[in-house]
């Protein structure tokens, strides 16, 4: 047994699948989700994004879970025990600094929630569109608020994995999940309702084909399908470091996409049709603050509407926590493996550099009166970290994943792992398929034309 007990483990099969999708399930589906299908035109990018998510993204946390159970250890030391000598660890260390990347901004969005709970609940945001939309901005604005919460997240973070793998992650999603979907299904409900809905799930729903092509929506869907899954960086060789060999990867796999892709789409289903019914409104205009600009109007709609914003900002805050866990986890199951660090040692250090790290993308509108003379045209801070991270480390990430496993590991040899123990595995040959050849050559064509589109 290579698993030993300081490394931690899960405690079953659905713990697993708990956790993975705790990680994957969280601002991602929620924020950016609908920010981005409104940056994207709407209905065109929900297809793309299911496209990518079936045909890339799910063959790749195969990957990684398969990489992770495979050698036990962390991203890092991963590729250097299934390839001895090789430079491949460097695929993992570029996983661990977007692990800190992206919590420097993911940290500062989860703080915005914790003061949704008190803004919802007590009914200070409330009133015409402006108002709300006007509240938002003066709230971010607000430099040492943002930066405190932010460092309130880091701390609870930091304080949930101190206690290690199986107390600290698993238990908090085990209750959390099912809540979670109950309540966006009923605010999904009262949404589609609502005078004006229709426009909403017409956007939504029906795709302007013409943009089909669009090479930043492609780039935008990939990117963010590999963040919502959180994919590309090693969250899930690290998760799957933890796994029992008795556990088959593709069937946990699979519950984890369905899972994820699902509370994604519950929650376009839940903007678009209240941003519609609201006067004037424009889906591609508010950046990341959408969700924050149309969720009071929809909770003023309901019958002891506080109590449901409340309730939703504390679910949501505790979906982004069990996603900061996985996270910080990366970084920290690095420092154990490789350096040999306590854990505490190690998550304590880790959390500080991010929070330096998170001070210009906390400080919002300060940053951009700040950074606004680079040359970084028309994106504040956080955005720009965002795109860096997402639509580009990632799918990097996830690029030399698949050809790392597809051609260096070999498909036969990650088969032997995703076949152990008569795994359930019905598409094996359609998986090796994907690996080698579409998931490499799709994410690098993107990436290319993508970038050929910024000069
Ligand atoms: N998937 C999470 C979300 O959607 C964010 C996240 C957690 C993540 N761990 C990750 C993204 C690892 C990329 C890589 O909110």
């Amino acid at each position: 047994m290579t698993a030993t007990t300081d490394r931690g483990a899960w405690g079953s099969r659905l713990g697993f699948i708990l956790a993975a999708a705790g990680s994957a399930v969280g601002l991602g589906n929620i924020w950016g989700f609908p920010t981005q299908v409104g940056r994207g035109g709407g209905a065109v990018f929900v297809l793309v994004y299911l496209v990518c998510v079936a045909l890339i993204c799910l063959p790749i946390m195969i990957a990684e879970i398969a990489i992770g159970r495979r050698a036990q250890k962390d991203p890092v030391s991963a590729f250097a025990v299934i390839k001895p000598g090789s430079p491949w660890w460097a695929v993992g260390a570029l996983g661990v600094m977007a692990g800190v990347g992206i919590l420097s901004f993911y940290a500062v969005i989860a703080g915005w929630t914790i003061a949704y709970i008190w803004f919802t609940g007590s009914g200070v945001v409330h009133g015409s569109q402006e108002a709300i939309g006007a509240f938002f901005t003066d709230f971010t604005a607000n430099g040492p608020a943002t930066v405190l919460l932010t460092l309130l997240v880091l701390a609870m973070t930091a304080a949930a994995i101190i206690g290690g793998v199986r107390d600290g992650i698993e238990r908090v999603t085990k209750a959390l999940m099912p809540m979670l979907i109950l309540l966006l299904i009923v605010l999904a409900l009262r949404a589609v309702t609502l005078p004006g809905a229709a426009a909403g799930l017409d956007y939504y729903l029906r795709p302007d084909f013409s943009r089909l092509f669009d090479v930043s929506v492609l780039n935008a869907a990939l990117g963010q399908a590999f963040f919502s899954l959180s994919l590309g960086m090693g969250a899930m060789i690290t998760y799957g470091s933890y796994l029992p060999k008795r556990v088959g990867i593709a069937a946990a796999a699979m519950w984890v996409v369905f899972l994820d892709t699902s509370i994604a789409l519950l929650a376009g289903f839940i903007i678009f049709p209240s941003g519609f019914s609201i006067e004037g409104f424009d889906p591609g205009a508010s950046g990341p603050g959408l969700i924050f600009a149309v969720l009071p109007r929809l909770f003023a709609t309901l019958p002891g509407g506080h109590l449901f914003g409340a309730a939703f900002f504390i679910m949501l805050f505790m979906a982004a926590l069990t996603s900061t866990v996985s996270l910080l986890e990366v970084p920290v199951a690095y420092l154990i493996d490789s350096h040999r660090w306590t854990r505490r040692r190690a998550v304590i250090t880790v959390a500080a550099v991010t929070f330096v790290l998170s001070i210009p993308s906390a400080l919002g509108n300060g940053a951009i009166a700040f950074f606004g003379q680079l040359p970084v045209v028309g994106m504040d801070f956080l955005s720009l970290m965002a795109t860096v991270w997402n639509n580009f480390a990632l799918p990097v990430g996830g690029l030399f994943i698949a050809l790392f496993v597809g051609w260096v590991w070999r498909i036969d040899g990650a088969l032997a792992e995703l076949l152990a123990e008569q795994a359930w595995f019905p598409g094996a040959r359609v998986w090796g398929f994907l690996i080698r050849y579409v998931c490499p050559v799709a994410i690098f064509l993107i990436i290319v034309f993508t970038i050929q589109g910024l000069f």
